[in-house]
């Protein structure tokens, strides 16, 4: 079936779909986007990655009357998904601040915010598989702006951490900040379980992304009473932790097993983690699949 994407108000093949070159998320990777698990045809925790976007689009001063509404997010997105026949997946959209002749400071106020949304399949037995085996990481010099708690696609030293994870036969990189703790992962919440079996992770202050998956794993950790620990963690503790994972929509909860290739407790995915990641659906929202009459 050939997939479909929806670029500022059309479905279109692949082929079809055309992006004006002087859109600003092209020059200046000026626009915001989201990504939430498809599940058994449900969009997983909607109102929650809607509310970041809601919020990122304000923290970046786009036009609150250009920008397109949740309602009709929600629409694209039930349609993208439903187009694109995803029974397990992730759909994908992003704002642009819109199409205008490259100049640095803002378009004018009348320049319609740009569109686009994907949706594609993956693999739940590849995915659990995944999960039995666990993640190697490497850490990286965390050297993205000050502002990684927008989700904006400016995302080149995310790019470059995960090409130098995989040069390093590892499976994802965890920035590490210029005091020696880690931040996050480069498109993941970084988490560790301490001896005492406490959860770790960084505040969601301005320094990483408050993700929808970590909201979902810290309500998780208080219905069944485990403690947790909102604070930062060096790379050194890391490594000796008793159990490490990270968090995201994609990812879900995975274990680490390796940390510069340092072992993680005994090398294989934790009880703690695992336990999340087959907890972690109890909790989550999902929205039906409205869709629209093809
Ligand atoms: N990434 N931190 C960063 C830097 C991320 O890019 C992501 C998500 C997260 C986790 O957020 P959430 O739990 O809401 O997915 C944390 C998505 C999946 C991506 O860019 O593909």
């Amino acid at each position: 079936m050939a997939r479909v994407i929806f670029v500022n108000g059309a479905y279109r093949s692949y082929a079809q779909a055309v992006l004006h070159v002087e859109d600003r998320s092209v020059q200046f990777a000026d626009a915001v986007y989201e990504v939430c698990e498809i599940r058994d045809r449900l969009i997983v925790d909607e109102r929650l990655h809607m509310e970041r976007l809601q919020r990122s689009l304000r923290e970046l001063r786009f036009d609150p009357d250009a920008a397109p509404q949740p309602r009709a997010l929600g629409v694209i997105l039930r349609e993208t998904v439903r187009r694109n026949a995803v029974r397990d997946g992730l759909v994908y959209i992003q704002i642009t601040r819109g199409a205008a002749r490259r100049d640095f400071p803002f378009p004018p106020a009348d320049t319609p915010c740009g569109v686009i949304c994907f949706a594609r399949s993956t693999s739940r037995a590849r995915a659990e598989a995944k999960a039995l085996k666990g993640l190697k990481v490497v850490t990286v010099p965390d050297i993205r702006w000050r502002r990684p708690d927008i989700k904006s696609t400016s995302l080149l030293p995310n790019a470059l951490a995960k090409q130098t994870a995989r040069d390093a036969g590892a499976d994802d990189a965890w920035f590490v900040d210029d005091t020696g703790h880690v931040t996050e992962g480069a498109s993941n919440n970084a988490w560790i379980v301490t001896a005492s079996g406490a959860l770790v992770t960084r505040p969601a202050d301005f320094g990483i992304l408050r993700g929808v998956t970590r909201q979902g794993v810290l309500k998780l950790a208080a219905l069944n009473g485990y403690n947790v620990e909102e604070r930062a963690f060096t790379v050194a503790e890391a490594k000796a932790a008793k159990e490490a994972f990270l968090t995201s929509a994609s990812a879900l909860v995975l274990p680490v097993v390796a940390i510069d290739g340092a072992v993680v407790g005994d090398g294989s995915p934790g009880r703690f983690t695992l336990d999340l990641r087959r907890m972690f659906h109890h909790q989550a929202e999902t929205s039906t699949l409205n869709t629209l009459l093809a």
